[in-house]
């Protein structure tokens, strides 16, 4: 399979991109912004795969990388990256213009990127679409990520749209919700604030980036009739 994968060369999407990229027939094209060293470490290990300098915040980079994909007959998308920070400030004090910011960096380049990966999959009636969201929006948000949690609640919309227009061109959407996890979005939660979430966790330690990627694999090889649904990945807590 082709897979498309954004912010795949760090974090969670590191570990999407080497899990996907430990199955040989695939080809695994990934972007990354400022994680170069780690994208040429990744091709270094991996000959299946291809990194893509994509910053979401460059305009060339986006028409670029939407040009590229009308050429790569892609089978899966993953959104996956996202620029900014979860936990900003109290909603009222935060400033209105970072409202459009994140809306600009974020839901703007994905809407962009999956419109011209979906062209190619409607034309060939096969397709995957695979997004990552977060357990904020199933759980209680934590006080300071308005923003973020509206940016996510977005792109949970636009997961249900896809699969609604797509379904009948064998093409699924559906996406997880993962629960906190070390990364450099979460760089700068304060060390108690972790041991207190350590301590309350059912499995009494975090989720690990390899744990999400293993979900993003069986989505990858899911029969097209998994369309539509969101897999939570929060150690069962805040069940509906
Ligand atoms: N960490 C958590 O607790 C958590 C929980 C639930 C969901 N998530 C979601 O998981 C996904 C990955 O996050 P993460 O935790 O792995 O954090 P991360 O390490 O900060 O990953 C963010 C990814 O987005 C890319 N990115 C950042 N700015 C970008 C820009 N301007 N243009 C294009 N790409 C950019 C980064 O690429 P470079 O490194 O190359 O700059 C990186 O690969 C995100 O969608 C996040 O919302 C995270």
């Amino acid at each position: 399979m082709k897979i498309l994968i954004s912010g795949g060369a760090s974090g969670l999407g590191e570990a999407i991109t080497r899990a996907l990229a430990g199955e040989t027939t695939n080809t695994v094209y990934f972007t990354f912004n400022s994680s170069e060293t780690k994208a040429t470490e990744i091709q270094k290990q991996f000959n299946n795969t291809v990194p893509i300098k994509c910053d979401f915040k460059n305009r060339e980079d986006v028409v670029n990388l939407r040009h590229m994909i009308s050429t790569l007959d892609l089978d899966i998308l993953i959104n996956n990256a996202f620029s900014g920070q979860p936990i900003k400030n109290h909603f009222h004090k935060i400033p209105v213009e970072d409202f459009t910011t994140e809306f600009q960096n974020n839901i703007i380049p994905t809407v962009e990127i999956t419109q011209a990966v979906l062209t190619g999959f409607r034309k060939k009636k096969s397709g995957k679409i695979i997004t990552v969201l977060t357990s904020f929006l199933l759980n209680t948000p934590p006080a300071g990520a308005s923003v973020y949690v509206a940016v996510k609640a977005y792109l949970a919309s636009l997961v249900k749209s896809w699969s609604v227009e797509n379904s009948k061109f064998n093409i699924a959407s559906n996406s997880i919700s993962p629960s906190f996890m070390l990364s450099n979005l979460t760089k700068d939660v304060d060390e108690r604030v972790i041991e207190q979430m350590i301590d309350s966790h059912p499995l009494k330690r975090l989720l690990s980036f390899e744990e999400v990627a293993e979900a993003v694999l069986f989505l990858s090889k899911a029969s097209p009739q998994l369309n539509g649904v969101d897999i939570p990945i929060n150690a069962g807590t805040n069940i509906k």
